[in-house]
């Protein structure tokens, strides 16, 4: 695939990106059944971290689907290429020194291991644990219905499987917690992985901005 093709280096490093923010730039991988709260505890996350002034930027399951991989299904096949696609463009978002957010159900053990090769060190695993009868209680988009009722096929936890993360960094327990504490959780652990850091940080963390 790649003979013939040189990679071209830019003058303007990752480092020099990263040196205008107050930030490391990283990739927070959301994983977790559909319902478990993934996207709306990325977007908690984007929201503070916007308030901190770090440069963020959150890719959707839903929204990346209508796009960039509009192609794909939820095949095992499709739904591997669907997360190496998005593990390749987290790490340009890293390279252009931003913190990411990728909220996808990615269900499957061998694919979030690519991911993790993809983006290093730099991919924080995080598993919104909630159970398939809260989630399905929830069926916030009427998905898990239409699932029982064979009109959806593939359907993670009802027809497809979920392997739960063996060791992710952060597990949320996103079935029981509120969405402001899920968040600050994330936060927390940012601040103890020197992501975001310093006085000016702690003090707006807890509560004095927002
Ligand atoms: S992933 O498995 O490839 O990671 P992704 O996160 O992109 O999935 O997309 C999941 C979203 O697609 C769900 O939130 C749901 O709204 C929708 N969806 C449609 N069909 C399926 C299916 N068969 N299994 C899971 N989600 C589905």
């Amino acid at each position: 695939m790649t003979d013939n093709i040189v990679w071209h280096m830019s003058s303007v490093t990752r480092r020099r990106r990263v040196s205008r923010n107050n930030h490391r730039s990283v990739a927070l991988w959301f994983t977790g059944l559909s319902g478990a709260g993934k996207s709306t505890l990325a977007n908690a996350v984007e929201e503070q971290l916007h308030g901190f002034d770090c440069r963020t930027f959150v890719l959707d399951g839903d929204n990346v689907r209508h796009g960039l991989c509009g192609d794909l299904g939820f095949t095992v096949a499709d739904r591997a290429e669907n997360i190496r696609r998005i593990a390749e463009v987290s790490k340009l978002f890293v390279d252009a020194g931003m913190i990411v957010m990728a909220a996808f159900i990615s269900p499957f053990r061998k694919d979030r291991e690519i991911a993790r090769k993809i983006l290093g060190l730099d991919f924080i695993e995080i598993y919104c644990k909630c159970s398939l009868s809260m989630c399905e209680k929830r069926d916030v988009k009427g998905m898990y219905a239409k699932a029982r009722h064979g009109e959806i096929h593939n359907f993670t936890g009802i027809s497809s499987p979920y392997e739960v993360p063996e060791q992710p960094d952060l597990v949320i327990n996103t079935g029981e917690m509120s969405i402001a504490s899920c968040a600050a959780e994330i936060i927390s652990l940012l601040m103890e992985r020197q992501v975001i850091g310093g006085v000016d940080f702690s003090a707006r963390a807890h509560g004095a901005n927002f």
